[in-house]
């Protein structure tokens, strides 16, 4: 039995590391003993070290640079985070690319998590869903451009996030279907079988994230051909949060 994968992408919050403690102990008390699920927790990068040190707390970084060290202010290496306690990084999120970056320097990160033993978190998906279907070609892309160069083998380490842009955030167009998440997963799994083969494909995990809540949790892992959900703004209050590592504890 494969383990389901609940994230929590905190982004720029909570305000200070005495709320971030306390979230974070919220939700361990509560949820350490599942056994089905994994929870894994994105705090902004200054918290880590601290969180690090709190039982039972798996974390990741929110980004990473993909030189080791020199003079690139502002930037923290894949190293950097791991000896700070992360064991994940999440890799092109839609909010990082609005930013300017590339397919081409997603690549350059998730080779440098591998590099540095970080399990990458790469966030793909389309910002307009086009009714010809164009949204597969930007996929199919995505996928290509951020995974070249990859190794077969590498493939266990690595985690696909689908985030349709438009289901993001408070300002999301309307919130995905588990049918849209269901579609996409088999899309995703055919483009990563062409690239590695069969076999290497069912080595990584695929995520839905976007607008997931206590209300939608449930039926994105039930129906949504995925292995877990990345949570957003819904993982900074440890009810809902605990609401929905529960849901993915207790599927039928
Ligand atoms: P949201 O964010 O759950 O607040 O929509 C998800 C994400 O951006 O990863």
């Amino acid at each position: 039995m494969t383990k389901k994968v609940i994230i929590a992408n905190w982004k720029m919050n909570p305000q200070s590391l005495t709320e971030a403690k306390k979230i974070v102990t919220a939700i361990t008390t509560k949820v350490s003993h599942f056994k089905k699920v994994s929870v894994i927790i994105a705090p902004p990068v200054i918290y880590l070290e601290s969180l690090a040190k709190l039982q039972n707390t798996t974390l990741a970084g929110q980004n990473l640079f993909w030189e080791e060290s020199g003079a690139y202010t502002g930037e923290h290496s894949g190293t950097m985070l791991a000896k700070s306690g992360a064991t994940y990084v999440i890799v092109g999120h839609s909010e990082r690319r609005a930013m300017g970056e590339t397919n081409e320097m997603v690549n350059k990160k998730v080779k440098a998590a591998l590099k540095a033993g970080l399990k990458p978190i790469l966030c793909i998906g389309e910002s307009v869903r086009d009714e010809k279907g164009d949204y597969h070609t930007f996929i199919k892309e995505q996928i290509m451009q951020s995974l070249a160069g990859l190794k077969k083998v590498n493939l266990k380490n690595v985690i696909i996030a689908y985030e349709p842009v438009w289901a993001i955030g408070k300002n999301a167009k309307r919130e995905a279907t588990p049918a849209e998440s269901l579609e996409m997963s088999i899309f995703i799994k055919k483009v990563l079988s062409d690239m590695f083969g069969a076999v290497a494909t069912k080595t990584v995990a695929l995520i839905y994230g976007g607008s997931v809540n206590t209300k939608n949790a449930e039926a994105f892992l039930s129906d949504g051909g995925v292995d877990g959900v990345l949570v957003g703004r819904e993982s900074l209050t440890p009810l809902k949060f605990i609401q929905i590592v529960y849901s993915a504890e207790h599927l039928s």
